[in-house]
This record gives C-alpha cells, sequence and structure tokens, in this order.
C-alpha cells in the first residue's frame, strides 16, 4: 500500500510540469594514494584512486548532484577532470589544473560539486595533471531518470571496460626525460582491459573475464582511458550494436570492429548466442601515420557459462594499426538518434566561424642534447600554449590581469598548404592565448590536420559541451563546396573527435556554457607539447546564465 502511495506520488512528480524533480544528492571520496603494484611485467608504486586501477565507478543518474571529495596524499599536485560532464555554470568542478582550478596540492583536498543535466550513458574521469591518468582514471555511470527507458532493449548486465596503457618504468619520469631531451616520449609497454593485458601478453596475466550466459544480452560501456593511443576493440564471434557515444545516444549500428579515441567512450550490445566456448577479446592501437605506437595487443576473454576451464579461445586477429577503412567505417556510421525524445539540435546558422589548424613543429632549445638543440613541439593555428601559473578561470572570475590575452586567432596567420609538402620554417609562437565567444553565440570549428613533421590523426576534446560533427575530408577543408555536404540532420554528438590523419572535422555547437574551457588533443603527449588552447565565454544577461561563484575550499596556486 506504501509502496503505491509512493509510485502514485512519483507519477504525478513526474508529469506534473510545476512541480520540480530534483535528483539526489551522491557522495564519494577519493583518496590519492601511492599503491605498490607487481602487475605486467614490474613491481613499482603507481599513484591510484583509493588503491586501484582503474579507479572506483561513480555511479549518478540524470538530475543528480554528486559531491566528489578528492584528498591527495601523493607527493604530486592533483586535480581531477569529469571528462565530458557539462558542468553549466559550475566551470570550478571540470577539474584541468591552470584552467579552471590550481591543483589540489599535497595534503590538501577539494569537493568537486556538479549536478547532472540533461546527460545520460558512459564517460570517464582522470586526473588532468602531469601524466597521471595514466594510472589515475575510471567510470562514470549517468543512468537515465527513474522510469526512463534506454531507447534499446534493456540489456540483461552491464559492464564496464576500461582501456588503458601501461608503462613498465615510472610515467613521470618518462615524460620528463621526453621534455629535457625535446624528443618524443617512450611508447607505452602494453595495454590493458581493466587494468590487465591479459593472457597472451608476456607478462602473464589472467586477463579480465567477461562471463556471459546463452541467450542474453550484455551492455558493454567501453572507455579509452589510454594517454596515447587510439585503440580497435572487437570479440571474437560476435557482433557490436553500438547505442551510445560520450553519453550521448546514436542510432543503433552493428559492427565487428570499434575504434575508440582517449577520451572517447562507446556503449555496444552483444548478444550472447554463441551457445558455449571462449572467444577472445581484444584491444590493438590504431595509428595511419609513421608515427611510432606501442604494437602490442590487449586481450580478455568472454566467458559463456558451463563451459570447461580447459576449452580453447576463439581467436580474432586485430586489424593492422594503420587500417584507416576500417577505422572510417565505423566512425562513418555513427549518426545521433535524432528522436523525438533526444532530438539533434544542431545549430543551422554560425554566428562565429572558426578555423584551427592542429598539428606539430619544431622550436629552438639550447639545452635539449638529444634534439640537436630544438625540440618538437605542437600548436593549434600555430600557437603553442603556455599553461599559466594562476587558474584561468579565477583570473577570468577576480579579474586578475596578466595571467592571459584574448588574442587567439580564429583562424591561421599564415595561410600555407596544410597538408602538402610542409613549410621550411616549422618554429611556432608561445603563448597563453584565449578565445573570446558571446553568451550563446552558435560556433563552427573546422580542426584542420596539418603535415609539419608528420600528417596524424588528433582526437580534440572539447571540455563544457557537446559538439555536433557535421562534416569530414581529407586534404585541406574546402570552404565553398564542402559546408554544402554538412550533415546538419543527424550528425554524431560527442565531446571528442578525431581529426583524419591529413584531413579535417567540421564541428558545431552553442557557446551556452559561461566561463573557461580547454580544447586539446586528447594524446597526452600532444597537449603536453602544447597542442591546446581555451574558450572564454562571456555571462549572459538572463537569470541562470553567469558562471556561478568558487566554492569557498577551491585550491590556491
Ligand atoms: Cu579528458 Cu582535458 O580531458
Amino acid at each position: 500500500m506504501e509502496l503505491n502511495l509512493l509510485r502514485l506520488f512519483f507519477f504525478i512528480a513526474c508529469f506534473c510540469p510545476t512541480i520540480m524533480v530534483e535528483g539526489l544528492v551522491r557522495r564519494y571520496k577519493f583518496d590519492v594514494v601511492m599503491k605498490n603494484t607487481s602487475r605486467l611485467c614490474s613491481s613499482k608504486p603507481i599513484v591510484t584512486v583509493n588503491g586501484k586501477s582503474p579507479g572506483p565507478t561513480l555511479y549518478a543518474r540524470e538530475d543528480d548532484t554528486v559531491l566528489i571529495r578528492v584528498v591527495n596524499h601523493v607527493k604530486y599536485n592533483v586535480s581531477i577532470h569529469w571528462h565530458g560532464i557539462r558542468q553549466l555554470r559550475t566551470g570550478w568542478a571540470d577539474g584541468p589544473a591552470y584552467i579552471t582550478q590550481c591543483p589540489i596540492r599535497p595534503g590538501h583536498n577539494y569537493l568537486y560539486n556538479f549536478t547532472i543535466t540533461g546527460q545520460r550513458g558512459t564517460l570517464l574521469w582522470h586526473a588532468h595533471i602531469l601524466w597521471l591518468r595514466a594510472t589515475v582514471h575510471g567510470a562514470i555511470v549517468i543512468l537515465p531518470k527513474i522510469g526512463v527507458p534506454y531507447p534499446f532493449p534493456k540489456p540483461h548486465k552491464e559492464v564496464v571496460v576500461v582501456l588503458g596503457e601501461w608503462w613498465k618504468s615510472d610515467v613521470e619520469a618518462v615524460i620528463n626525460e621526453a621534455i629535457k631531451s625535446g624528443l618524443a616520449p617512450n611508447v607505452s609497454d602494453a595495454h590493458t582491459i581493466n587494468g590487465h593485458p591479459g593472457p597472451l601478453s608476456k607478462c602473464s596475466s589472467q586477463g579480465f573475464k567477461l562471463s556471459v550466459e546463452v541467450g542474453k544480452t550484455y551492455m558493454l560501456r567501453i572507455i579509452n582511458a589510454a594517454l596515447n593511443e587510439e585503440l580497435f576493440f572487437k570479440i571474437a564471434g560476435h557482433q557490436l550494436t553500438v547505442v551510445e557515444v560520450d553519453a550521448t545516444y546514436v542510432k543503433p549500428f552493428k559492427t565487428d570492429t570499434i575504434v575508440i579515441a582517449p577520451g572517447q567512450t562507446t556503449n555496444v550490445l552483444i548478444s550472447a548466442n554463441q551457445g558455449s566456448g571462449k572467444y577472445m577479446v581484444i584491444a590493438s592501437p590504431f595509428m595511419d601515420a609513421p608515427i611510432a605506437v606501442d604494437n602490442t595487443t590487449a586481450t580478455a576473454t568472454l566467458h559463456y557459462s558451463g563451459t570447461l576451464a580447459t576449452s580453447s579461445t576463439s581467436f580474432v586477429s586485430s586489424p593492422p594499426k594503420n587500417a584507416t577503412p576500417v577505422a572510417n567505417k565505423f566512425v562513418d556510421s555513427l549518426r545521433s538518434l535524432n528522436s523525438q525524445k533526444y532530438p539533434a539540435k544542431v545549430p543551422l546558422s554560425v554566428d562565429q566561424s572558426l578555423f584551427f589548424t592542429i598539428g606539430l613543429g619544431v622550436n629552438p632549445c639550447p639545452s635539449c642534447k638529444a634534439g640537436n638543440g630544438s625540440r618538437v613541439v605542437a600548436d593549434i593555428n600555430n600557437v603553442t600554449f603556455v599553461m599559466p601559473t594562476t587558474a584561468l578561470l579565477q583570473a577570468h572570475f577576480f579579474n586578475i590581469k596578466g595571467v592571459f590575452t584574448t588574442d587567439f586567432p580564429g583562424s591561421p596567420l599564415v595561410v600555407f598548404n596544410y597538408t602538402g609538402k610542409q613549410p621550411t620554417n616549422l618554429q611556432t609562437v608561445s603563448g597563453t592565448k584565449l578565445y573570446r565567444l558571446p553568451y550563446n553565440a552558435t560556433v563552427q570549428l573546422i580542426l584542420q590536420d596539418t603535415g609539419m613533421i608528420s600528417p596524424e590523426n588528433h582526437p580534440i576534446h572539447l571540455h563544457g559541451f557537446n559538439f555536433f560533427v557535421v562534416g569530414k575530408g581529407i586534404g585541406n577543408f574546402d570552404s565553398k563546396n564542402d559546408p554544402n555536404k554538412f550533415n546538419l540532420v543527424d550528425p554524431v554528438e560527442r565531446n571528442t573527435i578525431s581529426v583524419p590523419s591529413g584531413g579535417w572535422v567540421a564541428i558545431r555547437f552553442r557557446a551556452d556554457n559561461p566561463g573557461v574551457w580547454f580544447l586539446h588533443c586528447h594524446l597526452e603527449v600532444h597537449t603536453t607539447w602544447g597542442l591546446k588552447m581555451a574558450f572564454l565565454v562571456d555571462n549572459g544577461k538572463g537569470p541562470n546564465q553567469s558562471l556561478l561563484p568558487p566554492p569557498k575550499d577551491l585550491p590556491k596556486c
């Protein structure tokens, strides 16, 4: 009887528009601690959350408020980013160090406080300072509001699958060495699936086991938490039905291989329709440029209940690492669900038309012996971003002068054949330059790869927004003809997009979130080298259109 009354109340609350339905408050405590691990051919202390890597999965529902107290017990400065959470007006909780907050110093703590609005699906959290995200990362699972079903048949079970990269040596030593030399850092020693390289690896570990029962459907929430590598993912003998990426629903389609860049998430359904046996699950690198990668394949096992432990595993081979057609086939199949309930709100007109070249460069470095007196850098529109020592959002809110300028160029200052023969001068300019956007402006941004040093596929991530991927092509963007081919009806909506090697993508978004928002390559090596910038979005004039004031415990630099 009481239960029925409760249901009735819920029914009224949910369907009466005058009653605000608020979510729950979810509380988490993240203790950042060193943990000794003997995994993967090396025994060393790594930085973890609560002693685990991948760390805890953060569960919440749409409309919930999430409070995470992050306590720093390690010797490094720490900050945590909730990758893909919109953070409407709460940039203070976004997490990138020196962009929206000063880092949490050793012995200090900070309460991240945000509400999840208009989002449901899989995202990830990760450290956003130094290279700590190599081991400091985990899943965010946002369930739909109570009573709201998935737009696809409810799976029997859901499983988080975190893909990662592992270095035998300390990752901070790896990147510090590279910065000193001016050259590229060492590639990782293994890929991992839920922390394990798997039974095929030389550093034998049992590997992750995905237990299934015949006839049931499972949803995998796949996350690429690797630092520097895009990955292929597939399962022997099973098709994957893609239903969501970056916490937005897509038109379901079947594929045997997905490609997933660092920072991206993909939900797939699998039907356990093979009767019995063990089936190999693999994650292997995708790299279609002449650039070194970790060529190891991580493996896991899909295991039907009732299968003998001694039975052999059905094998599946990884695509060649330069399998561009395999990657394209997957990427080109992604479309927004664009249903009545989940419409694709693509900006149809453009207030701000931006063109950013992204790529590498070479700058002088007298102390770089290994690099012959020069160092590899990276840039957007030839600007290598310099990290400030005061957080940009604070400088903006409190009007602290001299931290940044707002002269980031909206298009390249020097026009050249971006994907042709590389220019002789590869030098970039350095600065902490932001691009200012009026509140609610609709933005079209062309991201154009360059052939400087080498063309390369760059997964670009925008904080604070989702964007629609309205176009993509190879070569130089043609501003006359390419826009005619844009998809303004059901383009995929995401927060991280791979710019194809030697090509471009066009994205659109509405600048409806005031604050300072980072845009960067999600290959950590390129972020380190300067492939990053930030947008400064002004407050609007209406109520609820201004950045909220900072919390009292906001860390100080
Ligand atoms: Cu997932 Cu700025 O990063």
